[in-house]
């Protein structure tokens, strides 16, 4: 079966290759080698008008689009393309100046001055009808446009707008979401403090001076900012739907940006993009970012069912807003822009294209520096990501086969965090979900980071680490999951609360109990620099041994039909439960009671992995710090071998036959990868 996404526009059946464009920054005449260099970097897509608003439209209705025309003919001339933006992000001076209420309004209660960039309310009607107008006048005098590719719609939608008319669209949700106020003084909790609303105008966001107590309502209100920033998507990509059909839509994200659910936003866009800037070489060594990143790759390819992302935006060298940002080690930009395709991503893309030679981001990486040629170090690593792609052509379209799927929820991270209790700090919802991410990646078994809504039957291994929030309908789906033969992991911390973050009456883990097989009575909290232990009960059927450290989260368990695989060994709980495995229908359940050392997890999933028979990318045991991921179209695959580490390691690619698809040689056996290296190669044969 063949199974193979179109490529992002047909035009260009190749990988993207390209950045942020800013050309209404300079002098023409340095347009011309723009060109010139973009052929020398292999550059093919170029994000541009992202900031351009300003000189769009210079003064109120009175439109210029002469410079745009002109970059836009030049990069079709030029055999190049265009993720054309609507400039929502940053808007005019003379907007401010004619119509304040556009401006946002913060949680402190104070209206923002002009500036900045993302600084408009969402909800302000003139704002949308200007945003609306900008994308029909782009969509009808670019349509049929041979540069045109795709609509780069604002950019890094984000935050929120505490202004009166938002208080008033809020309200208007909120009736819509309870019908009457009964029924969200039940949600929240409002008896709690006597908090109960007797009007809908007595309702207000949440803010530094205001409400701060009520946790539904600040589910509530991320709910609805997220709604609200859909809304102006729809506006301004309405016009542009109508008008250019063909053209796809996306936007770029912030990889796990906290402030809006995106997942609400796949369904309204062709594809999913994000922008990804690991800190590289810092405190936490590449190898250790690695997973994450991956991660984050995961959670965009999933997010519209496996089709290719893009990444959106990369530092071809370094950025100039983290705290010490170093400059990327040989070898490092290859590696990390291959590991973006390794995870379904059909393009590289970077901020920016050239560096500005003023404001905020003039130290910013950029593919041109400020000499202005292609005599640097990063330019050459551009170039060399340019050839590499261009030899790819085959993988384009194609995607990740995952039998393991992680959750990671957008609300249920807003529920842990804004929970008051059991522990200020170190709650660390994302830092779990990568933790049990990375037994499986270093392991090479490709994994899709869902969310709890999505359908649990395409796997066979559903790890839900910290499932807090258990949203109505998700009890009965895991359950069917497990009793159809899947395999469920969930720990501490779960099953604790509804959508509402009303806590589970009658036991914890609440809804998960009856699947998990035991009853969590209580749960210990420990200091950064204290600990427990684990052991495995022995024997035990998964036939593990040792002793783990467990940190700061113990949850007190009793196992009610779950058999013990492990116990606590110290503190008044020592002999008490920390692994739990529940038989239930057709499948298992596993609880894991406590925040355990990364190694007890690739402990266990290296047995739940050999238990279901999960396919692994290579069968080998990798070295620390190297993984490999597949790309297929159910004919072909594409597998992608990737070391994180400074230095060579061997791996063993077993019985099967490779070809090297950068080199052509023909591969098997043990192979040396060199440090941060990175490689493409084409299973051949599979021996038996
Ligand atoms: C992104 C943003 C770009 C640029 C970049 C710098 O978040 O979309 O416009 O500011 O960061 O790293």
């Amino acid at each position: 079966m063949t199974d193979r996404y179109p490529p992002i526009h047909p035009k260009c059946p190749h990988f993207l290759h390209g950045g942020d464009y800013n050309p209404d920054q300079w002098p023409k005449d340095v347009w011309a080698e723009d060109m010139r260099l973009m052929k020398l970097a292999g550059c093919n897509a170029m994000s541009v008008a992202i900031f351009s608003w300003a000189h769009l439209e210079t003064a109120e209705n009175r439109f210029d689009f002469s410079w745009l025309d002109e970059v836009m003919d030049l990069l079709a001339d030029n055999g190049a393309y265009a993720l054309l933006a609507t400039p929502s992000a940053s808007h005019p001076a003379w907007l401010s100046a004619k119509y304040p209420e556009v401006l946002r309004v913060g949680a402190d209660g104070r209206r923002r001055g002009h500036g900045g960039r993302v600084n408009y309310c969402l909800s302000s009607p003139i704002f949308r009808e200007k945003c609306a107008m900008l994308s029909a006048k782009l969509a009808e005098r670019y349509q049929g446009h041979p540069a045109l590719l795709m609509w780069h719609v604002s950019n890094e939608y984000g935050g929120d707008c505490h202004c009166d008319h938002c208080q008033v669209v809020f309200r208007n949700w909120l009736e819509q979401r309870y019908d009457s106020l009964e029924a969200l003084n039940a949600a929240w909790w409002t008896a709690f403090w006597g908090h109960t609303y007797t009007d809908w105008s007595q309702i207000a966001s949440p803010r530094q001076l205001g409400e701060n107590s009520i946790m539904g309502h600040q589910l509530d209100w991320k709910r609805f900012v997220t709604d609200q920033t859909v809304s102006l998507l729809l506006d301004e990509t309405t016009p542009l739907r109508r008008i250019t059909p063909d053209v796809p839509i996306t936007t770029n994200f912030m990889g796990t940006y906290t402030g809006l659910n995106y997942w609400k936003f796949a369904e309204h866009l062709d594809r999913m993009s994000w922008d990804s800037y690991p800190a590289f070489h810092d405190r936490e060594e590449d190898w250790k970012i690695a997973p994450h990143v991956a991660f984050t790759h995961d959670i965009y390819r999933t997010m519209k069912g496996g089709k290719p992302f893009l990444l959106m935006e990369s530092t071809p060298s370094s950025t100039n807003w983290m705290p010490v940002m170093k400059l990327k080690r040989p070898g490092v930009h290859r590696l990390f822009s291959l590991q973006a395709v390794a995870h379904g991503a059909d393009t590289v893309q970077y901020f920016q294209w050239r560096k500005s030679r003023g404001c905020a981001e003039k130290f910013h990486g950029a593919v041109v520096d400020h000499c202005g040629h292609e005599n640097t170090r990063v330019f050459r690593d551009v170039a060399e990501v340019g050839q590499v792609l261009s030899k790819l052509d085959d993988v384009v379209g194609t995607t990740v086969r995952a039998e393991v799927g992680i959750v990671y929820d957008w609300e249920n991270r807003w529920a842990i965090d804004a929970s008051a209790g059991p522990r200020g700090e170190k709650r660390d919802y994302e830092p779990t979900c990568v933790s049990h991410y990375r037994a499986f990646w270093s392991r090479a078994v490709p994994v899709d980071v869902i969310n709890m809504d999505c359908d649990f039957q395409a796997y066979k291994v559903l790890v839900a680490p910290m499932l807090y929030m258990v949203r109505p309908g998700v009890q009965r789906r895991v359950e069917q999951f497990v009793e159809d033969g899947g395999v469920f992991v969930s720990t501490y911390w779960s099953g604790i609360a509804d959508e509402s973050d009303r806590v589970s009456a009658g036991g914890f883990p609440g809804p998960l109990r009856g699947v998990l097989g035991i009853w969590s009575e209580e749960l210990d909290v420990l200091h950064d620099d204290e600990s427990n232990r684990v052991a495995f009960v022995q024997p035990n059927p998964l036939d593990l041994h040792g002793v783990y450290k467990a940190e700061t989260f113990c949850d007190l368990i009793h196992a009610e039909s779950a058999e013990v695989l492990a116990t606590y060994q110290d503190d008044f709980y020592a002999g008490r439960p920390a692994l739990t495995v529940n038989a239930f229908g057709r499948g298992k359940a596993y609880y894991i009671a406590s925040r355990n050392e990364p190694a007890f997890l690739t402990a266990l999933y290296g047995k739940v992995i050999e238990g279901l028979g999960i396919r692994r990318v290579l069968e080998s045991n990798l070295p620390e710090g190297v993984t490999a991921q597949l790309r297929t179209d159910g004919r072909r695959e594409f597998v992608f071998l990737m070391n994180f580490k400074p230095h060579g390691q061997y791996v063993d690619l077993g019985r099967d036959k490779f070809t090297d698809l950068l080199s052509d040689r023909s591969l098997a056996g043990e192979m040396k990868i060199d440090g941060y290296e990175s490689i493409v190669l084409e299973r051949t044969a599979t021996g038996d």
